[in-house]
């Protein structure tokens, strides 16, 4: 096992109806910017459990926040921040919401010139303005970590973002937020957990018994809760093991003591920022590429997932490893999620110059676990997913 520090200090307050506990989460004399995204709180119902419970502190509000949070619209909620001299961030809302509230938070207390360069010089923020979250989709984790994800229009292009000062100093998870999630979201929030659990642990065997067991239990609950959370959102029991697993699966404690893959996160960003597609349907599109590409390089760890996983006992490592990406691919289709670039856009020839052509140019030039997956590999992985 390698060497490693933990501290994630965000206070998970989980459960049913614990929305109303933001009264006594947020500080009496903040003044506070509420963020939300659009506006599907005000349907069904978060809006009003917000407000009610913020009723003691002074709030402004900025709606509005997109999916895939774009930059020029928070420089526009930056600008509230500063007139109103806003003390304390309330996002309302899932990923997009969260990590838009997170580059606020570094934002506020940045004190050069252009916020951008934040994420295009990977600026780690020590410390940010203080946040809490109310979490409305689970899927990223972005509720218990301090990475964000930021997209800007004009330039077509989707960085990440982080540093110790960007964890929320709470989250509020009420898996009765999901009733109201389209099946969409719903299948991507599943398909966006699962992926970064296989980040952090398909890679090579390191002896890290527990992190491996960890990884495989959040997998099997998400397979086994996943049909029921799409049939009825309503069904509590599968809401909140599918809630606790999606933050699980990214709050940094499966990471720890193990090496990180991650590739397949950097090339799925460049196809939301080329063509829109949503995060964890990109991320779908790639990893079988990625998996059959470095095959050699991840078998063992295939083989294990096969094992523990999917259960599937018979044949070589070689064809326990192949018959775990079948399954994983197949998996994606039950949630409906399509697994090739070219179901969602016809408009693919060049996208893998493209993305090899803009990881040179960043100098990303050994992704990977091993930091060996050069711009010329990921030309060939994207080709293979078109
Ligand atoms: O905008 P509103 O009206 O809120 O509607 C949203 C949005 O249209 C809707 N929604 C959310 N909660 C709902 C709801 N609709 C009905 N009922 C509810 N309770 O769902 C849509 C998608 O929301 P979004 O926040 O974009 O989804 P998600 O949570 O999947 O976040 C995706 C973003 O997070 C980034 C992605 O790149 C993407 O930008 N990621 C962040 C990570 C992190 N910070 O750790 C890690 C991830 O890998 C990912 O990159
Ligand atoms: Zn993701």
């Amino acid at each position: 096992m390698n060497n490693f520090e933990f501290k994630n200090p965000t206070k998970i307050i989980f459960g049913k109806d614990t929305i109303e506990k933001l009264e006594t989460e947020i500080p009496k004399d903040a003044k506070v910017l509420l963020l939300y995204g659009g506006g599907s709180i005000k349907k069904n119902g978060i809006y009003d459990q917000v407000k009610t419970a913020l009723a003691k502190v002074e709030v402004i509000e900025f709606g509005g926040i997109p999916a895939n949070p774009e930059y020029s619209t928070l420089m526009d909620a930056l600008k509230v921040i500063k007139d109103e001299n806003i003390t304390y961030l309330l996002a309302v809302g899932g990923g997009s919401v969260i990590d838009g509230t997170k580059f606020l938070s570094a934002a506020a207390l940045y004190e050069g010139d252009t916020p951008w360069d934040i994420l295009t010089q990977n600026i780690r923020t020590e410390k940010g303005m203080p946040f809490g979250t109310v979490l409305t989709l689970p899927a990223t984790g972005s509720e218990m970590n301090s990475g964000a994800v930021i997209t800007r229009a004009e330039t077509k292009e989707k960085l990440a973002m982080g540093g110790p000062g960007l964890f929320p100093e709470f989250s509020i998870l009420d898996p009765q937020v999901i009733n109201s999630i389209p099946e969409r979201q719903l299948a991507n929030g599943l398909t966006d957990a699962f992926t970064h659990v296989l980040e952090q642990y398909m890679t090579y065997p390191i002896e890290a018994l527990l992190q491996d067991r960890f990884a495989e239990s959040i997998l099997q609950t998400i397979i086994e809760v996943a049909p029921k959370v799409l049939k009825d959102p309503t069904d509590y029991k599968a809401a909140s093991n599918f809630m606790w697993s999606c933050t699980m699966a990214l709050n940094g404690l499966i990471q720890k003591g193990v090496p990180g893959d991650w590739a397949v996160h950097a090339m799925g960003h460049e196809l939301t920022a080329m063509f829109g597609i949503d995060h964890a349907r990109t991320l779908a599109v790639i990893a079988p590429s990625h998996y059959k590409f470095n095959f050699e390089a991840k078998k063992e760890k295939l083989a294990q997932y096969a094992e523990r996983v999917w259960n599937i006992t018979e044949g070589s490592i070689d064809d326990k490893a192949y018959a775990a990406i079948q399954k994983t691919k197949a998996f994606f289709h039950e949630l409906g999620i399509d697994t090739k670039l070219s179901d969602y856009t016809k408009d693919y020839e060049g996208t893998a110059e493209t993305i090899a052509k803009r990881f040179t140019e960043r100098k990303w030039m050994g992704l990977g676990e091993h930091q060996s997956l050069s711009p010329d590999m990921v030309e060939k992985i994207v080709k293979m997913a078109y």
